[in-house]
């Protein structure tokens, strides 16, 4: 009789623990079954767990010449009281003042984990002179690029900006297979990002730690580029860098939505004509659609995977060159020695980002969790 019964149990708690789920995943920490409203995937950050965020070693600055060394480095990552820190650090501290100008800096290692993650834009191998200085900032951008893609679901973040000036958090998501070619043609989903100043105006705008964007790129080639129709800002007088924030993500076979605890801030919503439609590109008969063979929500209907990092500067206009900031931008973004200029102008925002109080706790993106569920 017992065993019977356990059986009869066992089916049906089974029956009522699984409905199918439209989100499908990869990645070493995916699970093997993707259940409707399942937790999976999660970190809670009590532990640096470097099998599900592998670190980025590259000096390519994102496209955007941005300033920093992404390496791997416990100076620069780590979990601490149960949050990850992602903290900048002086590339100076390290290798000395001399090296910055003269230099030979190639990060690319022989172990696995050393490898240099991403050799485009000098990334990899780069040498100082005294206008060229090597990449002044040291600082982290961690990925699950082998752990864990997904495609629709449910994305929450629970994090506290970064303060300082010129410092640019962002955590996003990345295409895993680029299914409809390379940036921005297989997508690009911006969860979050800001700037870390705390009184920086473009246009009598704070657009400093009052506020935070979240962005979609996608289009036929670099050049052409829809975001601006899926770009949203939430303002907050308080500022993102004072407290923690859910920043929040539904991306289902119908839209995206973002929103920052529990309110939206935007959502898209695409038609039959997809995103070639709702980017306005349908308007040049010459231009290829990507997407022509993908669904309507092409190029989001493919898996992604998380980033989190914090950049500095770049010259691509995130930081631009009209802002007022009680000490003024110390880089023009057409300088072609904005790395120099920004690092001469240290005693302007050195002193913003507090590196010296709380193990700099200011300066730091800090992450409480990272939780994924399936649709
Ligand atoms: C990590 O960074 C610190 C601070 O810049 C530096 O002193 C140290 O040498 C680095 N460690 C490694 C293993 O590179």
């Amino acid at each position: 009789m017992l065993p019977i019964l356990t059986g009869v149990l066992a089916l049906a708690s089974l029956g009522a623990a699984c409905t199918p789920s439209v989100t499908t995943v990869s990645g070493t920490h995916a699970p093997a079954t993707v259940c409707s409203g399942a937790l999976i995937f999660a970190d809670d950050f009590n532990e640096f767990d470097l099998e599900k965020w592998q670190h980025e070693n590259t000096l390519a600055g994102g496209g955007n010449w941005e300033f920093q060394y992404y390496n791997n480095n416990r100076t620069n990552s780590f979990s601490k009281n149960g949050l990850l820190h992602i903290r900048p650090s002086l590339t100076e501290d390290q290798f000395g003042s001399h090296f910055m100008t003269s230099g030979h800096l190639n990060i690319e290692g022989g172990a696995p984990a050393d490898r240099c993650t991403n050799p485009q834009w000098w990334g990899c191998e780069r040498t100082g002179s005294p206008t060229n200085i090597l990449n002044p900032i040291k600082s982290a951008r961690l990925r699950t690029v082998n752990s864990f893609s997904f495609r629709y679901g449910r994305v929450e973040v629970r994090a506290k900006m970064p303060a300082g000036d010129w410092l640019w958090p962002a955590i996003w998501l990345m295409p895993a297979y680029n299914s409809y070619g390379t940036w921005p043609a297989s997508g690009e989903i911006d969860l979050v990002e800001s700037r870390g100043n705390r009184d920086m105006r473009l246009n009598g705008v704070h657009i400093g730690t009052q506020e935070a964007g979240s962005t979609l790129h996608y289009g036929p080639y670099p050049a052409l580029n829809g975001w601006e129709r899926a770009h949203w800002l939430r303002r907050n007088p308080a500022g993102y860098d004072t407290q923690f924030h859910r920043y929040q993500l539904i991306w289902t076979p119908d839209f995206l939505r973002f929103s920052i605890d529990d309110v939206e801030i935007g959502r898209v919503m695409p038609g039959s004509g997809g995103f070639w439609e709702f980017g306005g590109f349908n308007s040049n008969p010459n231009i290829e659609n990507p997407w022509r063979y993908g669904s309507k929500m092409a190029p989001f209907d493919q898996k992604f995977y998380i980033i989190m990092n914090v950049a500095v500067g770049g010259t691509n206009g995130f930081f631009p060159d009209g802002v007022t900031n009680p000490r003024p931008k110390p880089w023009w973004n057409g300088s072609p020695t904005a790395a120099t200029d920004f690092w001469n102008g240290r005693n302007d925002w050195l002193p913003t980002w507090k590196l010296n109080v709380n193990d700099g706790e200011d300066a730091s993106l800090q992450v409480d969790y990272v939780r994924v569920w399936a649709l």
